[in-house]
């Protein structure tokens, strides 16, 4: 497999996140996120560690963006921190944290670096939270003014991709239902107005975008794993129905002017007395591209104990699969069945796979080397599944590794390494894996690949 198979406008990249590497949580005006607020209470997440250092890309960008020019990268995708450009939400626009974003998109273009902009990745600022965050229909009115601010600002400066939301579903699912993600709250009633509105957003920040500047690609980005069931009883057919229903197609339906796939989740039916007779067709979204975010996949399972679904997700570790740090299964096609599966909604909106990478315990040896032949493995497999999907006739027109360093990984903190460059967070140093070696030979179409798999 070669970088060239994929022909010459394939993108290429990698992502990262705002809060997961920024650091500089109240630097030159930013306000408090939800992630800043939720890690500061104790139990929260792994060992109390908190993001407020996080990589201190903030600081180090210039150092970063080197790096990965070094690498070869040519297309870097990340988020704008919403409470760097408005610290309480709404009002005062904080012009040091717009400052920034535009030195980062300057010294991203200058070194040749594509910048990819998502607008909105799970950061909602504390002061709007404080009003009921995503639960309120404010909400929609609150992302108005902020992608407005940014859109006001940040387009014409050569940015040709946007993306209004990264994952949807994670953010209200982890934040609003099962409360192990920022803000921390739980249940149906959080959970289905948050929903609505997440929903509604994608097709507004598109709308606002586009009104800003014509001719660049906005997409978004969607969460999904490939749902398998444990048995082939009627029971865990249906099981896997309603996981995919929620898991994977709550979120593009709509903005594919389908509506919410209610028939297979009717527990989310009282969304109905939340919608406005205008939210129908406000749903849709006109996507230039979808973002694909893929890590493995599920195997499902009748449960007539698990509230609302009667369905469960069966561990990888349990199963005795391989599975990675994050106890996520290795399963390499579980890619090319999603990009099937998004492919098919219209084949001619193009896929971007803007999430795929995997977490080991990366070990430093003696020399300050580290050798992770797993993670190579996992994407080189992966990628080789987007060669099929592409060979198939599938519209996809790139791959993001997740991610460009080791990061603030939620609720689980620093322990989940997803970098193909290592970070000491004692000392900030950086040290490129050979997974990122293999990357950058990868994507280097002077230097013959051979594929490091097959050295070892
Ligand atoms: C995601 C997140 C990333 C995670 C990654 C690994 O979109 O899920 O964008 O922030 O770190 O997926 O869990």
């Amino acid at each position: 497999m070669r970088k060239s198979d994929f022909g010459t406008d394939f993108h290429w990249g990698v992502s990262v996140a705002a809060p997961q590497i920024e650091g500089a949580h109240n630097l030159d005006g930013k306000g408090p996120s939800i992630w800043d607020t939720f890690s500061a209470r104790r139990g929260k997440i792994f060992k109390n560690q908190h993001p407020q250092i996080a990589c201190d890309f903030y600081n180090r960008y210039p150092e970063d963006i080197a790096l990965m020019q070094q690498m070869g990268i040519p297309n870097f995708r990340f988020s704008i921190a919403w409470s760097r450009i408005l610290p309480n939400g709404t009002g005062t626009v904080n012009q040091k944290g717009l400052d920034f974003y535009k030195q980062l998109i300057d010294s991203l273009l200058s070194a040749g670096i594509e910048p990819w902009l998502t607008l909105y990745h799970w950061d909602l600022p504390q002061a709007l939270e404080d009003k009921g965050g995503w639960t309120k229909r404010e909400v929609l009115h609150w992302f108005e003014e902020y992608v407005n601010v940014v859109a006001s600002q940040l387009t014409g400066r050569g940015i040709q991709n946007w993306m209004v939301l990264n994952e949807p579903m994670v953010f209200t699912g982890a934040g609003y239902f099962l409360g192990y993600h920022a803000p921390g709250k739980r249940g149906c009633s959080n959970f289905v107005p948050a929903m609505l509105h997440a929903a509604l957003c994608t097709g507004l920040g598109e709308k606002i975008l586009r009104s800003h500047q014509t001719d660049i690609r906005i997409g978004s980005t969607y969460s999904c794993s490939f749902i398998t069931p444990k048995s082939n009883s009627e029971a865990d057919l249906k099981a896997v129905k309603r996981a995919d229903a929620l898991l994977n197609r709550l979120y593009i339906e709509p903005a594919m002017g389908l509506g919410f796939p209610l028939e297979e989740l009717e527990m989310l039916r009282p969304v109905e007395k939340y919608m406005r007779a205008e939210d129908e067709s406000n749903l849709k979204a006109n996507l230039d591209f979808i973002g694909v975010q893929n890590y493995t996949r599920e195997v499902a399972e009748a449960c007539w104990y698990v509230p609302y679904l009667k369905a469960r997700l069966v561990n990888a570790k349990k199963r005795g699969v391989p599975h990675t740090e994050m106890q996520w299964e290795i399963y390499p096609s579980a890619l090319l069945e999603m990009l099937k599966k998004f492919a098919a909604y219209n084949p001619d909106i193009p896929l971007i796979v803007t999430e795929n990478g995997a977490a080991f315990p990366d070990k430093l040896d003696k020399d300050n080397t580290i050798i992770d032949h797993e993670r190579l493995q996992y994407l080189e497999t992966h990628i080789a599944e987007v060669l099929k999907a592409k060979q198939s006739g599938i519209k996809v027109d790139g791959y993001f590794v997740w991610t460009l360093m080791d990061n603030f990984e939620w609720a689980e903190g620093y322990r989940p390494r997803f970098g193909l460059v290592y970070v000491d967070f004692e000392t900030q140093k950086r040290i490129v894996k050979s997974s990122g070696h293999w990357y950058a030979s990868f994507l280097d179409e002077n230097v013959q690949v051979l594929s490091e798999l097959e050295n070892c």
